[in-house]
């Protein structure tokens, strides 16, 4: 691989850039300054540092954003501030978000360049359980969380699927594994409700990290990546 692309790829700048970088010496090859940006190096076994500090190769990227509300998920959205935007200071390209959260929903999006991951988890047949806490206008009765559980007409060419519910002290937990368009406020509506405020805590094996306050994101550790 070429040192500007691995360079590139672990978001130390774009190839003008690191270039630059490299006609100033702030990089080094297995202790020797290179002087072609084009110089082919083995990620695996060349040691590459920047101003000193040794650059583990990152192919693919992965971050856990806890979403604020008022922001929209889509990669571009008219004037709107959107996801992407939140991590710009990262310099990643190719990033996207994995799944929709409506503008006004909070909490966990997982937002990777690993375009085999992203479909992974959002493709229907994999059934990826997502958990939300929801807060509803008016209480929900042991009725309405069977019903929810057992499977709803949304309006939809078919019911829901089943899925799990239960009240905690924060509010409403409802787990489920598809991902229709409103899909967890449509339910709520169904059952003569309507959701005043919601928030993705959980998808698949992965769960936000309290300590991330709306707006804010952090690199997946291995640990997490692997348990994807
Ligand atoms: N269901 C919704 O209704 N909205 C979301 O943002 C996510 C799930």
């Amino acid at each position: 691989m070429r040192i500007d692309k691995f360079l590139a790829d672990n978001s130390i700048g774009t190839r003008k850039e690191i270039k630059a970088l490299i006609k100033a010496g702030r990089v080094q090859v297995n202790g020797i300054n290179p002087s072609d940006p084009g110089m082919h190096i083995d990620p695996e076994k060349d040691e590459v540092r920047y101003d000193g500090n040794v650059i583990f190769y990152e192919r693919y990227h992965y971050y856990m954003l806890n979403k604020p509300a008022g922001v929209v998920s889509s990669t571009r959205e008219g004037a709107s501030s959107t996801v992407i935007d939140l991590l710009s200071a990262e310099g990643v390209k190719n990033l996207s978000p994995v799944g929709r959260l409506d503008k006004d929903t909070e909490g966990l999006l997982l937002i990777t360049d690993d375009g085999a991951l992203l479909h992974d988890l959002i493709s229907p047949s994999k059934h990826v359980e997502k958990e939300y806490l929801v807060i509803t206008e008016k209480p929900v009765s042991d009725d309405d969380i069977k019903r929810l559980e057992e499977g709803l007409d949304i309006g939809d060419d078919k019911p829901t699927l089943p899925a799990k519910a239960y009240l905690a002290e924060d509010g409403l937990h409802l787990i489920i594994t598809e991902g229709r368009f409103h899909q967890v406020k449509r339910m709520l509506e169904a059952v003569d409700n309507s959701v005043t405020y919601l928030k993705r805590l959980r998808m698949g094996a992965l769960t936000l990290d309290s300590k991330l306050q709306g707006g804010e994101y952090r690199k997946l550790t291995k640990e997490e990546l692997c348990r994807l």
